[in-house]
């Protein structure tokens, strides 16, 4: 398995005190190369996996284990290192570096990663989504679905073994969605990197063979 999630459980302090409980996952996994999609209402956790799996956050118990490694068991720095290193993070806010230009948004990807930077790999995954015209471009001179497109190209700039997009293509229309989507399944494919979208737009969904629901395997889901 490339991602495997054992007894998870996350939750959150709420504003008054209380404990609400997000996440309680038995298992769930995914192969390597494997590509599927994650869907499931709004406010249903989508987002808290994905930051769990990447050891952004870390659970309250359980085991995320990505390839041959328990990221559980790594400190916070170490997490950030294999994060780095061996996960692709489309995020749903983008999270781009705003003092950079497009280029150098998807090359600090590379250089993050510990590897060399490879500026042809970064201006031909920005010319896939679209970007070729948009390089020097900082943040705030791009529109709302260019960024979204930079960090799609930053989130494969180094090469990793799991790709985690949350809504990647929410900010863009039915073109560079199509455009998004087919760089992130053709690239993932070449490379044998599994794959995990979260999606709310059923066009893009209904191209996966694999749709899982999270409110069909996560406990915690208020019905
Ligand atoms: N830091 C936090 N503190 C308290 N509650 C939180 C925190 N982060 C998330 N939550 C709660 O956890 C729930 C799940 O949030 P999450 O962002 O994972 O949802 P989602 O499925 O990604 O939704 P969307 O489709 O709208 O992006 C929400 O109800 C939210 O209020
Ligand atoms: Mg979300």
């Amino acid at each position: 398995m490339m991602l495997e999630l054992t007894d998870v459980k996350k939750s959150f302090a709420e504003p008054d005190g209380g404990e609400l409980p997000i996440l309680d996952i038995d298992r769930f996994s995914l192969g390597p190369g494997e590509q599927m999609v994650l869907v499931g209402r709004s406010g249903c956790g989508k987002s808290t996996l994905l930051h769990v799996i990447s050891g952004i956050s870390r659970p309250d118990s359980g085991h995320v284990r990505v390839g041959e490694w328990d990221i559980t068991l790594f400190t916070e720095p170490e997490c950030d290192r294999f994060r780095a290193e061996q996960i692709g993070y489309v995020f749903q806010n983008f999270n781009l570096l705003p003092g950079f230009s497009a280029l150098e948004n998807v090359l600090l990807g590379m250089r993050f990663a510990g590897g060399r930077t490879d500026r042809s790999r970064a201006k031909h995954l920005l010319d896939r989504v679209g970007l070729g015209h948009r390089m020097s471009h900082k943040p705030t001179q791009l529109s709302v679905g260019e960024q979204q497109r930079v960090s799609v190209a930053r989130a494969l700039a180094n090469r990793p073994r799991l790709l985690l997009a949350d809504e990647p293509t929410a900010n863009v229309d039915s073109g560079h969605q199509q455009q998004v989507i087919d760089l992130l399944r053709d690239t993932c494919r070449e490379e044998n990197v599994a794959l995990l979208i979260v999606t709310h737009t059923p066009e893009v969904a209904e191209q996966f063979e694999r749709i899982d629901n999270l409110e069909d395997f996560n406990r915690a889901v208020v019905k």
